[in-house]
């Protein structure tokens, strides 16, 4: 069992450990992740994922902020062990959602493919995955209150 404290200097087994999609794999199957994603470093501005675009990967913020936009509507802002970029590989559409750093951070981002391989595997992932999303979707105004 992993014991499971979100923070910026986690590892990243224990880090995906905490996001609950990620929750039902065994260590092995999380260590594995953590290997195949790529770390990315952001600065604060940087855009991340630009709405419209076509979606090749899905991010887990390992730590800092990001705001999800959509023109100067910020729909949610989202902080370490949370994740953006499911969407449009779900559906293979283009992103719907600008996503912006608002602090300077690290993301992991695993690619499309290995997404749906994971997905493949696991249908509680899935579940998870869906009861996430369609929260973020049923909340009026996109899941974000200041
Ligand atoms: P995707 O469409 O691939 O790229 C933009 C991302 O922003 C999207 O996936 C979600 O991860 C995220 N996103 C879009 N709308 C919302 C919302 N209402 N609440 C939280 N996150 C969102």
């Amino acid at each position: 069992m992993i014991t499971v404290t979100p923070k910026a200097d986690s590892s990243k087994v224990q880090m995906l450990a905490a996001v609950p999609i990620f929750a039902p794999l065994g260590e092995k199957a999380l260590g594995r992740i953590a290997g195949d994603a790529q770390e990315r470093k952001f600065t604060a501005g940087e855009k991340l994922v630009s709405k419209g675009e076509k979606g090749m990967g899905f991010f887990l913020l390992l730590d800092g902020q990001v705001e999800v936009r959509t023109g100067s509507t910020v729909l949610a802002r989202l902080g370490p062990a949370q994740f953006f970029g499911e969407m449009a590989l779900l559906d293979e559409q283009p992103r719907t959602a600008d996503v912006v750093a608002t602090t300077p951070g690290r993301c992991l981002v695993v690619s499309r493919w290995e997404f749906w391989g994971y997905l493949s595997k696991e249908p509680e992932m899935i579940r998870l995955l869906f009861q996430e999303t369609v929260r973020r979707l049923r909340t009026p105004g996109g899941g974000f209150s200041e």
